[in-house]
């Protein structure tokens, strides 16, 4: 088995289709239940200390014991938790939990009004951005989680067979990813530029977490805007690596301007000689009897949003035909998700 397929083997999944009433019914449940144990703090403690008395955590967190006691016990049942008296612990599975907590985060924190309108949206009778909406901050936070357990490795390694001084981040979030690379590279800068202006606000305090006041600048900009209407973000020309990561298909939601996005992005930043783009892509349907953890919620979440995905192959057109060279697609930790490493052709 090659490294590529090694890391992608478990992007086919477990979970058995068809999946029947019972599992689906239960998984709806343990997805919450799971949810709310994380928001609690209870995985966390878990991970700390290996077991918690659950009337002191109660009592530490001021939580109403019967209704924690209920998400415990449903935990138990679903097999995440092993409780003996008072005492929980994590079993096998809630350790797996641990890591894919930020896909319970994004799905359940994040889009779950919009999942529970479905029929509503199907209908025309709601419609996502004006009347219904994700939780922006349960989005990021489940972005962050799924950075820290699965992709943070990945781009590291990446990264550091890169030469720059000067970092951009488009669709930066609240500059975290840049922050923590311009800090493992003495004498670097970077640029987080994000639209959305609480996310570029929160990035101040990122990196003054850091300590890189000066050093690395949150930038709140439409990238759109910098691609289209010559909007110029100061110091961004500069850049001789550009990343962006699960932000991709948002820069090509409009079909008429989709070709010119890559080709744009290569002339807003001419001194780039790599561009680090990650995302989701639609998972190849194979026939295939099991399903991945993710794939399926990105695949809806996106469709009720009015908002395109695309294969792995129709990346790497737009890519080709804008001017990018692939140097190569690296399997990003989340299920069907690539960091494509490209070169200005
Ligand atoms: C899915 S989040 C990804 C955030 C971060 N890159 C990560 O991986 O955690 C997409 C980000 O893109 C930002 N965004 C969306 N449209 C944008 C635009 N046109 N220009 C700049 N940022 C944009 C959002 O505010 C959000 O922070």
């Amino acid at each position: 088995m090659s490294l590529v397929q090694a890391s992608t083997a478990h992007w086919q999944g477990e979970a058995p289709t068809p999946l029947n009433p019972d599992t689906a019914f239960n998984g709806f449940i343990c997805a919450h239940v799971l949810h709310a144990l994380e928001r609690l703090g209870l995985f966390r403690k878990l991970q700390d200390d290996g077991s918690v008395d659950v009337s002191s955590f109660c009592r530490d967190n001021q939580l109403d014991h019967a209704v924690f006691h209920a998400l415990v016990r449903a935990a138990e049942s679903f097999g995440y938790l092993e409780s003996r008296g008072d005492l929980v612990r994590a079993i096998r599975t809630g350790e797996d939990v641990r890591q894919a907590i930020g896909f319970f985060t994004w799905g359940v924190g994040g889009y779950h009004d919009v999942f529970a309108n479905a029929a509503a949206v199907a209908r025309g009778e709601r419609r996502f951005g004006v009347d219904l909406h994700r939780d922006e901050g349960m989005v990021a936070l489940g972005s962050a989680q799924a950075d820290s357990a699965l992709m943070r490795n990945i781009l590291d390694k990446e990264v550091s067979a890169l030469d720059f001084s000067t970092l951009v981040d488009l669709g930066a979030g609240v500059s975290e990813r840049v922050s923590r690379l311009v800090k493992a590279r003495p004498g670097s800068r970077g640029l987080g530029i994000d639209i959305s202006k609480s996310a570029t606000e929160l990035g101040a305090d990122t990196v003054e977490r850091y300590g890189l006041g000066g050093t690395v600048e949150p930038v709140c900009a439409d990238v759109l805007d910098i691609l289209f209407n010559e909007q110029r973000v100061e110091g961004a020309d500069e850049a001789d690596v550009v990343m962006s990561f699960m932000f991709l298909h948002d820069l090509l939601v409009d079909p008429e301007r989709r070709d010119q996005v890559i080709p744009r992005m290569r002339a807003a930043f001419p001194k780039a000689h790599t561009f680090l783009l990650g995302d989701t892509t639609v998972r190849p349907r194979n026939g295939e009897d099991t399903l991945p953890i993710f794939s399926s919620g990105f695949e809806l979440a996106h469709a009720l949003m009015g908002v395109p995905i695309y294969t792995r192959e129709a990346y790497e057109e737009l890519f080709d035909k804008g001017g990018m060279r692939l140097r190569r697609a690296v399997p990003f930790g989340a299920p069907h998700t690539y960091l494509f490493v490209l070169e200005a052709a």
